[in-house]
């Protein structure tokens, strides 16, 4: 005799159909809700990135009195070749017309060593270490440090031989 589904055999089945979907959930919807929660932070506690206006400078601390090959582009700018003596720096700026889709990348070299990597993107915590308005890269011996605006502290982000 076939057994009949009962009210309790449908609900597990129902919990087992959730269960199977969690992981689904969890990969998918949660990291949406929390890009959104993170824009929405962004609006709320500045004007809207597409009305700032970015400033980037890249500057030659290397010692020995080395000077710095630099060449920054992105997909519209092409900011050509600079031959950066020691302690001087090259700056563009520019405003971001889109939220989304800003990016800057550098090809710096030195005598023996070169490194490719990015300086402007769409992300947050680069903004706040750029206090929303100046990202200063500073080229070391050792490699590429982000200067944190706020604390004037600069951050080893990249190292010689990088390549994005
Ligand atoms: C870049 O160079 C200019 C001109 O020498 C200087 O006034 C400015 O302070 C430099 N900026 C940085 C971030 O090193």
């Amino acid at each position: 005799m076939e057994r009949k589904r009962n009210f309790s055999d449908v609900s597990i089945s129902r919990i087992r159909s959730y269960l199977l979907v969690l992981p689904f959930v969890l990969a998918f919807v949660t990291p949406t809700l929390l890009s959104a929660s993170e824009i929405s932070t962004i609006k709320e506690d500045h004007v809207f990135p597409m009305f700032i206006k970015w400033h980037i400078y890249i500057v030659n601390r290397l010692s020995n009195n080395h000077n710095l090959f630099t060449h920054c582009k992105s997909a519209e700018n092409d900011l050509g070749d600079h031959d950066l003596s020691p302690g001087s720096n090259t700056t563009w700026s520019f405003r971001t017309e889109f939220f989304q889709g800003t990016l800057f990348w550098c090809h710096v070299s030195k005598d023996d060593a070169s490194a490719t990597f990015n300086v402007f993107w769409n992300d947050a915590r680069l903004f706040d270490k750029c206090g929303w308005k100046k990202c200063i890269w500073v080229v070391k011996d050792d490699g590429v440090y982000l200067t944190h605006l706020s604390t004037n502290c600069d951050e080893l982000r990249y190292k010689w031989g990088d390549r994005m």
